[in-house]
């Protein structure tokens, strides 16, 4: 699909993403607070999303290829059911997600690393696992593994440029892309 070649130019820290409209950050901030209390670092509320694919440091050639995939993915809008908490001990990463992955779910994450490996990019080996982290580097893990769930209506999917900050990184939508129906 590309004739861009990974060391062209600057680099760009891109990855897909679903971005939560404010009333569903709303509702994954609060969880992540009553679950974790205030003391913990959790992701700022603005930085909450679930990360569809991983791209990496991308030159501009591979970023416009990227966009240009994600303009010709067709796939079904569907809704999500935030309800599962789970905690990975070797990132020490404390995550929501859903109890069940809708299959149009695992479609578009398939068909974005699909993608990925059209524009010359490494494509994840690991299974595909959707989750929001919610704080990371934590040392105690709250003994629960339900929320009531956080329903998440899905009609787009986004391009993210992630910014390495001082404190915590920023992320900015580089462009976003209708599910169908
Ligand atoms: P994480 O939340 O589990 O850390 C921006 O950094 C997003 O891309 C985050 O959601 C992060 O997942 C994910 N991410 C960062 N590095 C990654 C990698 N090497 N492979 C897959 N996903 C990655």
């Amino acid at each position: 699909m590309s004739s861009a070649r990974p060391e062209d130019g600057p680099r760009q820290r891109l990855f897909f993403a679903l971005w939560p409209d404010d009333a569903v950050r709303a509702r994954l901030n609060q969880a992540g607070e009553e679950l974790l209390g205030k003391r913990v670092k959790r992701v700022p509320a603005e930085n909450l999303h679930l990360t569809l694919a991983f791209a990496g440091a991308v030159s501009a050639p591979v970023r416009q290829c990227l966009q240009a995939a994600a303009a010709g993915i067709r796939c079904p809008a569907f809704e999500l059911s935030i309800e599962h908490i789970g905690h990975w001990s070797r990132p020490r990463i404390y995550w929501a997600g859903p109890v069940h992955t809708p299959p149009p779910l695992w479609s578009l994450a398939g068909l974005l690393q699909t993608a990925l490996g059209e524009c010359g990019l490494q494509t994840e080996t690991r299974p595909y696992q959707p989750h929001i982290t919610l704080a990371r580097k934590i040392q105690r893990v709250p003994d629960i593994s339900r929320i009531a769930p956080i329903g998440w209506s899905i009609r787009h999917f986004s391009l993210l440029e992630s910014v390495t900050g001082p404190r915590a990184a920023s992320y900015q939508i580089l462009g976003s892309w209708e599910l169908e129906g």
